[in-house]
């Protein structure tokens, strides 16, 4: 099938950042070696729904050399990049996507995507299997199982399963050891900084920063910020995650206060309407938003602009709101995932670790899908020893090993 891209000329730029990439992720290269002489996915197609940038196309080839028949398409409007899409494309992978798509043509990328007929799916936040449950779900019987990259696509999966409604296996990759402990928190809490200061082009140091949810993603923001010089303050609504960041070092009160003294503003929830009419009435001049959630519900665009009596782009990615009383609020990449929307998102050594669990995820769904049921499912907590062994491994490190005097010991009762 034709792909659908902005232009096939940008390919050798998009080439660049895909062979930069690889470099910096050792567990993807071995598993390209082993795997590209098997073939286990000979004979499959893949489709997988993701932030289309250099380190998922990588994973595309991976799965490629694999033997799969791999289709990919975007998972947000403003995360794809098109040199990316372009140097995949290049590379022999059906690509439906491009960089500011509009909502209607980000249907019609994963419906082009539906129509290979896949047997197996890769998605990040929900949107490919919310599909195959509802308009396209005449394609459902056709999947074997898939993966789902992100919390908020793994709640939106739990929901469909106790609805008793989900039809075929799905492994939540987000919920791995190697996925969450580092993507969601050493990830989001370098790429979300990456993402607002080089769009801004300001310091943070001294800054009052505003994090709202201290989840895995919160958590890493938080420190990251702190690390740069600011002075955090976090909102929660779970009172255990909230004395968590009281312990490690952090002011906590509710965004209605937090409203009046922050600087930045940046939301890692998976919830809605966080930021909010009556909290955009008692921000200080000047003050900034960004989201780094899954979907850009976070901070309520609508009530924004509502309150607002002029709004303009002041520089990309930008877009300034000015309040009646002449003070202006900006909000960064249209208060989408600010670290994909604005940055080229997690760095490849992270990345190297999630796109392995999603890797192993789609062996272990290929082999054992028979017998899993249409179920959310973790995957085998040993894959998660082996990536971390490889990653160790290429890092030049190595650790202990139990004696049998010690594994012993251990197992006394
Ligand atoms: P998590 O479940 O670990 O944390 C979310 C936190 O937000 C929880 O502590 C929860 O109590 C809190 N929360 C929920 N509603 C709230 C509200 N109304 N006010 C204040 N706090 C609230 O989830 P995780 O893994 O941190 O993910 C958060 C979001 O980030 C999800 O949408 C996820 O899909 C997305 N994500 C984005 C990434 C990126 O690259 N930008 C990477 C990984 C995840």
């Amino acid at each position: 099938m034709k792909s659908m891209i902005r232009d096939i000329s940008l390919a050798p730029q998009g080439h660049d950042k895909i062979n930069w990439v690889k470099n910096f992720m050792p567990v993807l290269g071995t598993i390209n070696e082993e795997f590209s002489k098997s073939k286990p996915f000979a004979g499959k197609k893949m489709v997988i729904t993701m932030h289309l940038e250099a380190k998922t196309a990588y994973l595309g080839l991976v799965f490629k050399n694999a033997g799969a028949e791999v289709v990919v398409t975007g998972s947000n409007p403003l995360s794809t990049q098109d040199d990316v899409a372009a140097a995949l494309v290049e590379d022999g992978v059906t690509v439906f996507a491009w960089y500011d798509c509009t909502n209607e043509e980000y249907d019609v990328f994963l419906n082009k995507a539906l129509d290979t007929k896949p047997d197996m799916i890769v998605d990040d936040g929900g949107d490919l299997v919310s599909l195959l449950h509802s308009k396209r779900a005449e394609l459902a019987a056709n999947i074997i199982g898939g993966s789902e990259e992100t919390t908020t696509g793994v709640i939106r999966l739990k929901a469909l399963e106790a609805e008793g409604k989900l039809k075929f296996p799905m492994i939540a990759a987000n919920d791995a050891y190697c996925k969450y402990l580092f993507d969601n928190r050493y990830g989001t809490g370098q790429s979300t900084w990456d993402g607002i200061m080089r769009t801004t082009n300001l310091v943070i140091a001294g800054k009052n920063v505003v994090i709202a949810g201290y989840g895995w993603c919160g958590k890493g923001a938080a420190m990251r910020a702190k690390g740069l010089g600011a002075s955090v303050i976090i909102t929660e609504i779970d009172p255990v995650k909230a004395i968590e960041a009281v312990f490690d070092g952090f002011r906590v009160m509710p965004m209605q206060e937090a409203a009046k003294v922050g600087d930045i503003f940046l939301t890692l929830t998976g919830c809605n309407d966080i930021i909010r009419k009556e909290h955009f009435a008692v921000m200080k001049n000047g003050a900034m938003m960004a989201n780094a959630g899954h979907f850009d519900v976070e901070i309520n665009k609508v009530e924004l602009n509502e309150v607002s009596i002029s709004t303009r782009s002041v520089r990309k990615n930008i877009e300034e709101f000015v309040q009646s009383d002449n003070r202006k609020l900006y909000l960064l990449a249209e208060g989408r995932l600010v670290n994909l929307a604005a940055g080229d998102g997690h760095p490849a050594e992270i990345m190297d670790l999630s796109f392995a669990v999603q890797f192993f995820s789609a062996l272990h769904i290929l082999n054992n899908h028979k017998n899993m049921g249409a179920h959310v499912c973790l995957m085998p907590n040993e894959i998660n020893q082996k990536i971390a062994a490889i990653k160790l491994a290429s890092l030049g490190l190595s650790i202990d090993e139990l004696s049998v005097a010690q594994s012993s010991y251990l197992s006394q009762s």
